[in-house]
């Protein structure tokens, strides 16, 4: 099944000073999605945005928001994310709510839903799940921050959960994100993923991000031809 890999920009290491024209510069530089890392110090020690950042940075751009929600209880939220405008609100397997309550509010909020699992989380946690989504996020660092180093020993479990969607022929983006940049982009897109998270490799860049968005795709597929599932 031929497969292009499609680039998310992860505004959590852009300025946050200049948002907008963070994301004005991401929707310029040729990305296919904006990815939204929300943070609320208590699923992740961290703290960075809610649904008030979404709503003032959806006017600038037509490309999909991805609301990652790295949060404890997504139900209480997902309706908030939805209205600011999120396109796919996508939660932990891992968090406090029980996933298919997650997903209905998600459904009922109008949006599409997407399921993450941590680094340390078996592929069967989300199984019962794929029927209803339309992404699966395999975290290849531990949710948090931003610059980590992506997580190789997660590429096996990426590529198992690629032949169970390709087996069931199931509708599903397969996300990767944390750690993806020039040098393991192509293990990320070789293992099986579609929609590959880039943050700091895409932000570290000052001014035109086409060179470097063009140069991850060619990453990708490049290496992609005679990478092996491993
Ligand atoms: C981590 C975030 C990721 C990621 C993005 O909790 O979910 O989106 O770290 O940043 P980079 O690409 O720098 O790892
Ligand atoms: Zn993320």
């Amino acid at each position: 099944m031929s497969r292009s890999p499609r680039i998310s920009a992860s505004i959590l290491n852009a300025d946050f000073g200049r948002l907008a024209d963070e994301v004005r510069r991401a929707d310029e530089g040729g990305v296919d999605s904006i990815h939204l890392d929300v943070m609320d110090g208590h699923f992740v020690d961290n703290i960075t945005m809610g649904p008030v950042v979404v709503g003032a940075i959806r006017p600038t751009t037509q490309l999909r928001f991805h609301s990652h929600l790295m949060i404890a209880r997504p139900l209480r939220y997902a309706e908030r994310f939805a209205e600011a405008g999120s396109d796919l609100i996508v939660f932990h397997v891992e968090a406090d709510d029980e996933p298919a309550a997650v997903i209905n509010a998600i459904e009922a909020a109008g949006k599409r839903p997407g399921i993450a699992l941590n680094p340390e989380t078996p592929a069967a946690a989300i199984d019962p799940y794929l029927e209803r989504v339309d992404l699966v996020l395999v975290m290849t660092v531990n949710p948090g921050w931003g610059g980590q180093s992506f997580m190789g020993e997660v590429v096996p479990k990426l590529a198992s959960l690629r032949d169970t969607i390709d087996r069931r022929g199931l509708p599903i983006e397969l996300g990767v994100d944390g750690g993806v940049n020039l040098d393991t982009i192509a293990r990320a897109f070789g293992g099986g993923g579609d929609v590959l998270v880039t943050g700091s490799a895409l932000y570290s860049t000052d001014g035109d991000l086409a060179p470097t968005v063009a140069a991850l795709r060619a990453a990708a597929t490049t290496a992609h031809s005679d990478s092996e599932r491993t």
